[in-house]
């Protein structure tokens, strides 16, 4: 087979007269190089020196590790001069970047995670960075958060990279979704699978089963059935998978199809779910739902809710089609 690179993509995308302007490529190679950037950090570990904490806490409250803050400074550093951005924003970050003075401003809004899963860097496991692209509303000159709170069937375009024993970038521009490897002795980005497609049904899920007390009924119902197994009303056996990356986790829903949880829960009233909907919940719904599967938050789809903060955080029930129909079913019926 021919290597496409992605930009050899994105210029065939624009042929076909795609949605890929010629910002929007120039945005896309910026993500991926910065990607790149980050997976080069990334696989040095230990040898640069860019393990463990940063000693600070991002706006959320969480701890910092040193990688999630060099991976936002990459990522906002590739992003600023180009001209094809209005403002980005990110999980590490409290309120919106806004572009520098000095130079132009376009139409996209970039909004990311710019390193998912970062508790599991100093273990060796897989980690990524997930990101997500909107237009800026018409007549703003200076995007502050209102301008980012577009719900998701918005997105121009939607992806993730996932740095593991190789490091891919996954990406959709509503036209199905695309897998590119990086070669590292090239450093491009080589098209390696297109039209990716999660399989309806599904013999794996994934939740952090230690939060079990702290579930709503209808999740602890769904969950119990699953693990009941041939023995009970499923009638087939499951297996549970959690990476604890949610990239990792979505990956391999991606490859060989499951279904990815992460609930509300009573842990803390104030906390509906750990994930964030902006940058971690509204990509992967996009990708998800571009592949043949579905995402909602247990009770409506994901795509269609109206964002109100930045750092909102959602409940999470995505992957094959079946199982979250049956699970946001169970809520539905529960009237929870
Ligand atoms: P982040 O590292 O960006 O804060 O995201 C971590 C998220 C997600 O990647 C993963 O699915 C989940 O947190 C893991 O949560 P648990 O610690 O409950 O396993
Ligand atoms: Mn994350
Ligand atoms: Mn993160």
């Amino acid at each position: 087979m021919k290597r496409m690179t992605l930009m050899h993509f994105l210029v065939e995308q624009q042929r076909a007269d795609g949605p890929v302007d010629a910002n929007l490529r120039l945005l896309l190679e910026i993500v991926s190089r910065a990607c790149k950037a980050i997976s080069i950090a990334i696989g040095k570990g230990a040898l640069a020196g860019v393990l463990g904490g940063a000693g600070s806490e991002n706006v959320q409250g969480e701890a910092q590790k040193k990688l999630d803050v060099i991976s936002n400074e990459i990522l906002l550093e590739a992003n600023e001069w180009g001209g094809h951005l209005a403002a980005l924003a990110s999980e590490e970050m409290e309120h919106p970047h806004q572009i520098p003075n000095r130079y132009p401003r376009g139409e996209y809004l970039l909004v990311f995670d710019p390193l998912d899963g970062s508790s599991n860097i100093d273990v060796n496991v897989s980690v990524g960075t997930i990101f997500s692209v909107l237009r800026c509303p018409e007549g703003i000159a200076e995007p502050d958060e209102s301008a980012f709170l577009q719900p998701g069937t918005r997105q121009v375009c939607a992806g993730y990279a996932v740095y593991g024993p190789a490091t891919l970038l996954i990406l959709t521009l509503g036209d199905g979704v695309h897998c590119f490897t990086l070669d590292r002795e090239m450093g491009s980005f080589i098209l390696t699978q297109s039209n990716l497609s999660i399989p309806a049904d599904t013999k794996e899920f994934a939740i952090n089963a230690s939060n079990a007390r702290f579930w709503e009924p209808p999740v602890s119902c769904y969950i119990d059935e699953l693990i009941a197994g041939k023995d009970g009303p499923r009638g087939r056996d499951f297996k549970m998978r959690w990476v604890a990356s949610m990239v990792a986790d979505v990956h391999r829903i991606l490859t060989r199809g499951g279904v990815f949880m992460y609930p509300r829960d009573r842990r803390d009233p104030t906390k509906p779910g750990k994930l964030r909907l902006m940058y971690e919940a509204n990509p992967m719904a996009f990708i998800v739902e571009q592949a043949g599967g579905a995402a909602t938050d247990g009770r409506r789809r994901i795509l269609e809710l109206q964002p109100e903060h930045l750092h909102q955080r959602v409940p999470v029930f995505l992957g094959s089609r079946n199982e979250v129909e049956r699970v946001t079913r169970y809520h539905l019926e529960a009237g929870a």
